[in-house]
Parts: C-alpha cells; sequence; structure tokens
C-alpha cells in the first residue's frame, strides 16, 4: 500500500507522536511521517522527531499577530513536505478556518476524554474531577468547532475505585497510543466515510 504523508502537530512530550512513529517504524502503519512541527520551542516531541530523522519545526506563535498568519507559517512546512494528512497529536491550540477549509476533512485530532463530555485543554482532569466511572479517547476529524468534528473512534477507560489520577491518567494514554495509530490506519486504507456528523467505517476490501 502506498504510504500517506502526515504532518504531525504537537505542542508537548509528544508520546503519541512515538506511537505513531515506532508502529509506522514497525511496518504496522502506512505512513511516512513527512515532518512534526510544534508551537512550543520546548516540546519534547521535537526531540522524538529528530531521534528517528523526522524534520522538526518549531513555528513560533509570537511574531503572528493573527492565528491565520500563523496557521500559514504551518501551511508553509506542510506544503514543503507535500503533506495529505494532518495529525493533530496534544496540539493545544484551536485551528481557524483558514486551515481547515483548506484540509477539509484531512485533519484529525486525539482528545483525552468521551467526546462530546469534557472538551477543551484539560480532558483527564476534567474528567477525573467530575468523578465519572467511565472515560476514555476520542479520535474525531477537525472542524471548526473546539473538539466537535465527526468522530472516528473511541477508546474506553473504566475508572477503578483504587484509582488516582496518575494512574486514570496513565491508562488513558497507554489507550490512546492504541486507539490513534488505528483510526490513522483506517484513514490511510481509505475505509472512513463521513455521513454528516457520523463516520461509517468501511469494510476491508
Ligand atoms: C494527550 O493526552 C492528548 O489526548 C491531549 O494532549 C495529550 C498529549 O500528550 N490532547 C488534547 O488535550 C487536545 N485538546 P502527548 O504529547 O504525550 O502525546
Amino acid at each position: 500500500m502506498k504510504k500517506t504523508n502526515i504532518g504531525v502537530l504537537i505542542s508537548g512530550s509528544g508520546t503519541n507522536l512515538q506511537s505513531i512513529i515506532d508502529k509506522a517504524e514497525a511496518g504496522d502503519l502506512p505512513v511516512n511521517v513527512a515532518c512534526v512541527i510544534s508551537d512550543r520551542e520546548k516540546a519534547y516531541g521535537l526531540e522524538r522527531a529528530k531521534k528517528h530523522g523526522i524534520p522538526a519545526v518549531f513555528v513560533d506563535r509570537k511574531g503572528y499577530a493573527l492565528r491565520e498568519a500563523h496557521e500559514d507559517a504551518i501551511i508553509g512546512v506542510l506544503d514543503k513536505y507535500n503533506v495529505e494528512l494532518i495529525v493533530c497529536a496534544g496540539y493545544m491550540r484551536l485551528l481557524t478556518h483558514h486551515i481547515i477549509s483548506r484540509y477539509r476533512n484531512r485533519i484529525i485530532n486525539i482528545h483525552p476524554a468521551l467526546l462530546p463530555s469534557f472538551p477543551g485543554t484539560d480532558g483527564y482532569g476534567d474528567a477525573w474531577r467530575y468523578g465519572v466511572k467511565v472515560s476514555g479517547c476520542t479520535v474525531h476529524f477537525v472542524d471548526e468547532g473546539c473538539d466537535t468534528g465527526p468522530i472516528i473512534l473511541q477508546g474506553i477507560n473504566p475508572v477503578d475505585n483504587d484509582d488516582t489520577f496518575e494512574s486514570f491518567r496513565e491508562r488513558g494514554l497507554a489507550i490512546e497510543h492504541r486507539v490513534f495509530p488505528e483510526a490513522i490506519k483506517l484513514y490511510c486504507e481509505g475505509r472512513l466515510k463521513i455521513e454528516g456528523r457520523r463516520v461509517r467505517i468501511l469494510d476491508k476490501e
């Protein structure tokens, strides 16, 4: 199968990025990680990319008064590396219509809660503080809302009596690392069909 060129947007540690790189290197995910872009200079994910010979680019938010101008700088990098699919792996900035319209249905995000519950920047904290008995993660297409796009896959993280926030989050992250590559693979295989809010997963040919 032809590999899909992906560009990964990050803001932080990049453990999801690592799971994607590892699965791609193992031959379990038909992607070429063409570039990794961070809006934070110190994001450890940039180091992870470099260790694997992947172009790692810091695109500073400062210096761009408008979000759209910052996105233009990101688009410049994505174009340079012929990115077909944008993967948001812990990218903590909302994307605007400017970039979304250009990559319509070609941007996917992972969120650390079962959407539509607990959107925003602290899915684990919000779910934990609310006291839910079941949480998880959601991989979805990105639209102009905050974590509102059509859902591709969700992973389930039941809360145990003995859980601490740390154990809850740690188990949740391990689930993310399994579910995100699975969703990316479905995309690469052309098996995701968006029908309104619903994403139908087509059978393998
Ligand atoms: C992950 O838990 C991801 O779901 C979350 O940030 C973390 C990044 O971890 N994303 C969001 O909250 C987006 N709103 P990582 O850098 O170790 O992959």
